[in-house]
């Protein structure tokens, strides 16, 4: 009897701990988790052809241009097709930097690494969208002025 009661009250602690997940709100989403809110419309990518500041000098920099359909695989990189050394005279894009020719152990490869094949893995393209929460990055510049005391206070 004893041994039943303990498992009941097991059952219900656990079927109340159930009940309240589902009443959290996870703030992003603002919807409770078991609910399936409308998701929002897809937003624009950034494509205004403009290069973007870097946040900090090692930043794989932004891509500001579409890159809708352009294929990666085994037999084509679309990227390289235009930002590799040869095609830049053609497409005026800027030429993967000296670094992407490195393997590990820093000697230079005649042509791109394979670590560096795959682009996405570290570029990436933005979206017009506002920032959903508030972000409180300080630019190295900016607390260099300061005197490393930061913007605060
Ligand atoms: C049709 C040519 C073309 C293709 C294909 C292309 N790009 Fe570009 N890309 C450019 C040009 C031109 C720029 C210079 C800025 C501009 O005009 O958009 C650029 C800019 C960039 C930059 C910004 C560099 C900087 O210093 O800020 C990155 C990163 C980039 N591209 C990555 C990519 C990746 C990754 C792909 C493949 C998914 C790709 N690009 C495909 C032409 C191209
Ligand atoms: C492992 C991460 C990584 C991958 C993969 C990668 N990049 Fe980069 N890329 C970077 C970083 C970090 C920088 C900035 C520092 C530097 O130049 O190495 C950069 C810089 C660049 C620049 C700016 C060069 C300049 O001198 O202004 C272009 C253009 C670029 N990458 C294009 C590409 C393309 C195209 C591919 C795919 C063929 C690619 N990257 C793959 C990390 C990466």
């Amino acid at each position: 009897m004893i041994r039943l009661v303990a498992i009941m009250f097991v059952l219900t602690s656990l079927s109340g701990s159930a009940f309240a997940a589902e009443e959290t709100i996870a703030t992003l989403r603002a919807a409770a988790i078991s609910e399936a809110p409308q998701a929002p419309a897809l937003a624009k990518v950034f494509n205004r052809d403009l290069r973007q500041v870097r946040n900090y000098p090692e930043q794989p920099p932004l891509i500001p241009h579409k890159i809708e359909g352009y294929q990666i695989d085994l037999n084509t990189n679309k990227c390289l097709t235009c930002h590799s050394r040869v095609a830049t005279g053609q497409s005026q894009a800027p030429m993967v930097s000296i670094t992407h020719f490195m393997d590990r152990e820093g000697q230079f490869l005649a042509s791109i690494s394979p670590r560096r094949y795959f682009c996405n893995l570290c570029h990436v393209v933005q979206h017009e969208v506002q920032p959903l929460i508030e972000n409180e990055f300080v630019d190295i510049d900016s607390l260099l002025s300061t005197g490393g005391q930061g913007t605060k206070n």
